[in-house]
């Protein structure tokens, strides 16, 4: 098991990505805080975890918020002593350019997918400094490396949390942290599947399957994956690399060039 005896937090943890990446913690040691915004959410996965014989906490926080998170790592270390790996993987996107995107719209999700990393890591570093050290992943998308359109907010909010990734990184490489992110290209998850349930929805999934080399969906696990890797020893001399997990979607260019005869 990569992560026995380990303490990890994970925000999101109650839909799609953050369910996987619990699940699969769990599976392989770790004592799993399941953090979410939607308690029922973070309850049913802790659930599912410990009927599975796995170590599962639910617990409500808006990572949006400072005074929910100080008290999630407060808790977590009352409770456990230590926080060895922190996932940031709460997030969300919204359609618009930066002339449609509602100046609300724009504060409310650079709030949860940037602030919430920052506030995440402002309070989850001093204590894994003063326990010698843990590892940090949070969730960016193959959208930080490429423009994708009607998506301005959310590009930027996903390239802030891979330049922060960096930065952070680079800050706290003496404390013995290890501080990285995953870049997932489209994924199916309950996100995706409540777009693709609409109207449009056989001729959407058609358009993103396309975008991505392999020309499928991603699954939640495939992310996971990544993630484990990342907070686990296996990745001990990697930190502030942000890791693409997109089917090839970036590294494909121009797709009429190179779409099979
Ligand atoms: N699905 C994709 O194709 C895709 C691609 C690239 C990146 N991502 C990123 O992956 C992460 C997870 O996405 P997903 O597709 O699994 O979404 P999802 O909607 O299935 O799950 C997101 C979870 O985050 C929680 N959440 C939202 N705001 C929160 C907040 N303020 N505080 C605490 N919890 C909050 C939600 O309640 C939900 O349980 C997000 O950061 C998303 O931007 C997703």
């Amino acid at each position: 098991m990569k992560l026995a005896g380990r303490i990890a937090i994970i925000t999101g943890g109650g839909s799609g990505i953050g369910h996987a990446a619990c699940k699969l913690f769990a599976q392989e040691g770790a004592t799993v805080i399941v953090a979410d915004r939607n308690l029922a959410a973070a309850e049913s996965v802790a659930k599912e975890i410990v009927a599975a014989g796995g170590k599962a906490e639910p617990f409500a926080v808006d990572v949006s918020k400072e005074s929910d998170v100080k008290a999630m790592v407060e808790k977590t270390v009352a409770a456990h002593g230590r926080i060895d790996i922190l996932v940031n993987n709460a997030g969300y996107g919204i359609a618009g350019t930066v002339v449609s995107t509602l100046e609300a719209d724009w504060d409310a999700l650079m709030a949860v997918n940037v602030k919430g990393v920052y506030l995440g890591c402002k309070h989850v570093i001093p204590v894994m400094a003063k326990q010698g050290g843990g590892a940090i992943v949070s969730t960016a998308s193959a959208a930080a490396n490429i423009g994708i359109h009607d998506r301005a907010a959310y590009v930027a909010s996903k390239g802030a949390v891979a330049a922060l990734t960096r930065a952070m990184a680079i800050d706290h490489v003496a404390d013995g942290i290890r501080i990285n992110a995953v870049a997932p290209g489209t994924i199916e998850s309950p996100y995706f599947t409540k777009i693709l349930s609409g109207p449009d929805g056989a001729e959407l999934r058609r358009g993103l399957e396309d975008r991505q080399a392999m020309e499928r969906l991603g699954q939640p696990v495939e992310i996971a994956q990544a993630m484990l890797w990342l907070a686990s020893d296996d990745a001990s001399f990697c930190t502030g690399s942000v890791m693409v997990v997109d089917g090839g979607w970036t590294a494909r260019g121009d797709r009429k060039l190179q779409k099979k005869a």
